[in-house]
């Protein structure tokens, strides 16, 4: 079983203040986490920042994913001066690449082969990371959706972070509002229209348990060697 919630107050950071102050200074160690958004608007990168400052903080982290291999997650964070070579040697993290080959799979069982794995991993693996659930929720019956999030949220409530990525084009408005409704948290991330240039957008639409209140939206830019860089709204604006 993962540790108790005997570490009150402890959240899971970007490391970067600023980001994290529009969290509400974090997202809360037991949080089931649903990072919706389109393609391109900085999911990946978000989450990447989460396991970096994660593992800086003394905390395991378990990366599953669907869109990179070990190597390229590896070099893809390098690229963002993410480097986490160190933490993989030394099993600090775990990247679990995930193939979705939708054909002929049961994806009832998909989901449940995916709960006990999570279920498996040992304690000190605090944060899990799946990027993303999409190919796996486009094609799986509302049922096996919601029972999911609910063994996630399990497993949160023994002291585990779970962060799920979907693109929001995977859920009908029924099905988001259901699942929303499970989680803890909800950031909604975007590229929209400003002025004369395309901004990404992290909207922070529900924080349980933080010390601020949400509903705050940044504005950023994904720089290489740097990661996410917050953009001031009058300068994206302008
Ligand atoms: N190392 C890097 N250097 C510069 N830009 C980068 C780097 N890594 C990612 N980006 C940029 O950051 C943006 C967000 O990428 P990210 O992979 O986080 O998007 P995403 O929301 O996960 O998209 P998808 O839905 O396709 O997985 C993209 O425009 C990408 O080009
Ligand atoms: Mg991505």
């Amino acid at each position: 079983m993962a540790p108790p919630l005997e570490e009150k107050g402890k959240v899971i950071t970007t490391g970067s203040t600023e980001i994290d102050k529009k969290l509400g200074g974090g997202i809360p160690v037991g949080s089931l986490v649903l990072l919706e958004g389109q393609s391109d608007a900085g999911k990946s990168v978000l989450t990447q920042h989460f396991a970096h400052s994660t593992l800086i903080n003394k905390i395991s982290v378990a990366c599953y994913t669907t869109e990179n291999t070990v190597k390229s997650l590896l070099s893809q964070m390098n690229s963002l001066n993410l480097d986490i070579t160190d933490y993989f040697l030394c099993d600090r993290i775990r990247i679990y690449p995930v193939e979705m080959t939708a054909e002929g799979v049961d994806i009832g069982e998909s989901f449940d082969a995916l709960k006990r794995h999570f279920a498996s991993l040992p304690p000190r693996f605090e944060l899990i990371i799946f990027d993303s659930l999409t190919g796996m929720v486009a094609h799986a019956e509302d049922r096996g959706i919601i029972d999911f999030f609910a063994a996630c949220k399990k497993l949160c409530d023994q002291g585990r972070t779970i962060v799920t990525i979907v693109h929001s084009y995977a859920f009908a408005d029924q099905m988001l509002i259901r699942v929303r409704s499970l989680c803890d948290a909800h950031l909604v991330m975007k590229i929209d229209q400003m002025g004369e240039r395309l901004v990404k957008t992290m909207e922070v639409a529900k924080v349980r348990n933080a010390d601020q209140s949400t509903g705050n939206i940044i504005s950023f830019d994904v720089e290489p060697g740097i990661g996410m860089k917050i953009i001031p709204i009058s300068k994206a604006r302008a």
